[in-house]
């Protein structure tokens, strides 16, 4: 039988993380589970409760009684929470900027790692991330971390905002991008790093497609390798 795989994949912001995870999970028919959004989650909460992101305390005890779900939508997974459908707020620039600060507690982290946990050791879904091969899921059978230049990645994002039509500055927001990054790596809990054993893919210069045949190939052995 064919075996379902845990398929990790990390890397900093911009580096196509999303769009690639969701086109990897639809082409095995696995479930994408989008860590980030679950941090998103618990970021819009605390917000609309009044919790002060560096309350510690206030922040576990809302975690201890979230319930977060992953929907299969017809074009993407719709994200649940606590019963509503939270996929449209949790992505605004302020749940954002929450969400790094609320990310960092590490009562929060423990409550994610453990609900991503539960969600993904039956196999057959792609979890991404930044800490997912290196502390979510450190026997996942595939890793992937996905990079791309700073540069690169800053215009990535200046594009998508300017498509939807905001007024934007290309070097600002690559100076955004790079701060984003140092945040992530900086932190004391769960900082972004590669895994040994990750399978590393730099986008800089490859597209979307590309980088999809390079991960599916690597997924199509792994599964072939297994069912042996
Ligand atoms: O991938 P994203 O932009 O939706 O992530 C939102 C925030 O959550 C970002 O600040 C990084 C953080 N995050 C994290 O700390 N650990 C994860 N596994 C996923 C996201």
């Amino acid at each position: 039988m064919k075996k379902k795989l845990i398929i990790a994949i990390d890397g900093p912001s911009g580096a196509g993380k999303s769009t690639l995870s969701k086109a990897l999970a639809k082409r095995f028919d696995y479930l994408n589970i989008d860590t980030g959004a679950m941090y998103r989650s618990v970021a819009l909460l605390a917000q609309r409760g009044g919790i002060d992101p560096d309350d510690e305390d206030a922040l576990k005890k809302l975690c201890s009684d979230l319930s977060i779900k992953f929907i299969r939508g017809p074009e993407s997974e719709q994200v649940i929470v606590n019963g509503a459908d939270v996929s449209a707020e949790i992505r605004t620039p302020e749940v954002s900027l929450w969400t790094a600060q609320v990310a960092a507690c590490q009562a929060v982290r423990e409550a994610m790692v453990k609900l991503q946990r539960e969600m993904g050791e039956g196999g057959g879904v792609v979890l991404e991330g930044r800490d997912i091969g290196t502390v979510v899921f450190p026997y996942a059978d595939v890793k992937f971390f996905l990079l791309a230049s700073a540069a690169e990645r800053g215009r990535r994002r200046y594009e998508e905002l300017r498509e939807k039509g905001a007024v934007v500055d290309l070097e600002q927001t690559i100076v955004e991008v790079e701060a984003r990054d140092a945040a992530d790596m900086e932190r004391t809990h769960a900082p972004l790093t590669q895994a040994e054993d990750a399978i590393v893919i730099d986008s800089t210069y490859l597209t979307i497609d590309d980088v999809l045949e390079r991960m599916a190939s690597v997924v199509r052995r792994k599964v072939a390798q297994l069912s042996d």
